[in-house]
């Protein structure tokens, strides 16, 4: 039997206790989280990320900023808009959304934001203390996953997980999550990249897979093993003209293939896609009460 990770119903479910939560900060008295985005030039999939990552604020009773800038802003214009929402109270955490325009430094400006604001956890501060187990803000993917493990309550202790893709923002947290003290967590952990000499090999060892290749249906069912927990981190347009855009968004996993032989698995769209703005409320709900960086 397979059960379905069904992120999208997940995602709700988290986003109605977050709502429940700021309700009642609201009757104490207190001001609800307000996150703050930061949105440079017109990319149409960043428009689209960030005003839901706007409309989920709503959703949930927070507060929340939009500050868009035009693709011609200067290095230095952004970074003082950096500098602002560092400095702002009101302003609990905020993001600037990637990928910035070509002449624009995003190292540069991700090491200008506040780590205490850092709701992203792209600042290497935030990085740091994730990988020491210290308090800190997880990366969106990262921290959804483990929400998804934990609240399917899917055994981790012991198991062989195989991470494959080696990003500083989904490969390598997942692979060090996994392998830290505690649950969900120590999992012996593989972490496989374009280099790895035998990736199926690899896979057909793992109780955990963990996808975040960028590669559509790279992963088939002859690279899993029986009853394996597969998470399918891919979000790949792929050309079909029988599709009302003309494409059809595709996992890293062969869904066809694989989902009968696995215990657990993720779809694409509706699996681990849903709860990363989630957690990015998580974050910011932390964030305003000051739990990380006390
Ligand atoms: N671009 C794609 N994903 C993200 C994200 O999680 N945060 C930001 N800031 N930009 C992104």
């Amino acid at each position: 039997m397979t059960t379905i990770l069904d992120g999208k119903k997940l995602a709700q479910q988290i986003k109605q206790e977050i709502a429940d939560e700021v309700a009642r900060m609201k009757a104490a008295g207190q001001r609800p989280p307000h996150l703050a985005a930061v949105l440079v030039g017109d990319d149409p999939a960043s428009q689209v990320y960030v005003r839901n990552k706007v409309r989920s604020c709503e959703q949930v009773g927070f507060g929340s900023t939009l500050i868009r800038k035009p693709a011609s802003i200067t290095q230095e214009e952004l970074l003082a808009t950096v500098h602002q929402l560092n400095d702002e109270p009101e302003i609990d955490g905020f993001i600037v959304q990637l990928p910035l325009p070509d002449h624009l430094d995003e190292e540069a400006v991700t090491l200008a934001i506040d780590p205490r604001k850092d709701v992203d956890g792209f600042h290497p501060v935030n990085f740091g203390r994730m990988a020491q187990g210290l308090p800190c803000y997880l990366p969106a993917t990262p921290l959804g996953i483990m929400e998804m493990l934990r609240r399917y309550e899917i055994p981790t202790e012991g198991k062989q997980a195989v991470v494959v893709g080696r990003s500083n923002i989904v490969g390598t947290p997942m692979a060090l999550l996994l392998s830290r003290k505690g649950y969900p967590g120590n999992c012996t952990v593989t972490l496989c990249h374009s280099r790895t000499r035998d990736i199926a090999a690899e896979l057909r060892r793992a109780d955990i897979v963990v996808a975040a290749i960028g590669k559509a249906e790279f992963i088939t069912g002859d690279m899993v093993k029986e009853g394996a927990v597969v998470i399918d981190v891919g979000i790949n347009r792929v050309e079909d003209p029988t599709a009302k855009k003309g494409y059809r968004l595709k996992g890293d996993v062969h869904f066809e293939s694989v989902a009968p032989i696995a215990s657990y698995i993720t779809p694409v769209p509706g699996g681990v896609g849903p709860m990363t703005v989630t957690s990015l409320l998580l974050n910011t709900l932390k964030a305003a009460r000051r739990e990380v960086y006390v």
